[in-house]
């Protein structure tokens, strides 16, 4: 029997907040969330904000992720923050390959590739993004389009590491846009997920979270994390306020 898989709801707050603005979410969502169990809850706000909500969530069952990061120790990369720079201050884990950064600001899968196996060498969760745009699934590429960057983005981590990567499937169509995959289209695409992670490791395949994300609101929540291959939600607009997101987390809890 395999163990079951804790359900992880991520809030990822783009660039929205300010550390005063932090601080406030997080002093109000705190005693909200306290009693929930049998769920994990994660926060990814703005780099800047990082230490201060690390130090404002200690002791508490929230974690803290980065948004993105470089796969190199150090270098010329200007403006880029590096795997050691996030577990210094004590960063849980890290977004990588948003749909946000791979269209504006050309993270590709290649460097993705050497992104995940980074961050799990130090110790940092990779919460990689995946998903079709809607003119891929109209054409019929969403498997296409999902297993190209599950292979790849995957493919230098070493099997015994794969069930610590956490996926979130969110189709392009759905972020931000108030559209919501059905939960047929969602199980169907992640349920596709699992089975390409089993394709390297069937054990991997057990323990891997898949998150749903685009467009998850407090009204669908429950509906999405009752299927049986979503392990979690990332959520966008609706992790600002800390009544939705709150809410969400309820949605997920025991
Ligand atoms: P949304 O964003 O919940 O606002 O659609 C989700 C995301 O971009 O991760």
């Amino acid at each position: 029997m395999n163990e079951p898989r804790i359900p992880l709801i991520a809030g990822n707050w783009k660039m929205h907040k300010t550390i005063a603005d932090a601080e406030a979410f997080i002093g109000a969502l705190l005693p909200r969330i306290a009693t929930y169990d049998g769920v994990e809850v994660g926060i990814c706000p703005p780099f800047l904000a990082l230490q201060a909500m690390v130090d404002s969530t200690r002791g508490s069952n929230v974690q803290v992720f980065a948004q993105t990061m470089h796969y190199a120790e150090s270098g010329a990369f200007t403006g880029e923050v590096a795997p050691g720079m996030l577990t210094e201050i004590d960063v849980h884990g890290t977004i990588l390959g948003h749909s946000e950064r791979r269209e504006l600001c050309g993270e590709t899968d290649k460097a993705l590739a050497q992104k995940v196996p980074a961050a799990l060498e130090h110790g940092l969760t990779p919460i990689l993004c995946v998903g079709e745009t809607e003119e891929e699934r109209e054409r019929g590429d969403t498997e296409r389009k999902l297993r190209q960057q599950i292979q790849e983005d995957l493919s230098r981590v070493p099997e015994d590491q794969l069930g610590r990567v956490v996926i979130a499937y969110e189709p392009i169509w759905a972020i931000g846009t108030g559209l919501t995959a059905t939960p047929e289209q969602a199980q169907e695409a992640c349920a596709f997920i699992r089975a390409l992670v089993g394709q390297r490791s069937e054990a991997a395949a057990q323990s891997v979270r898949i998150l749903y994300g685009g467009s998850v609101k407090p009204d669908n929540a429950a509906e999405l994390l009752a299927l049986p291959d979503i392990d979690g939600a990332l959520v966008g607009g609706a992790s600002l306020e800390a009544e939705s997101f709150a809410a969400i987390v309820g949605a997920a809890a025991r």
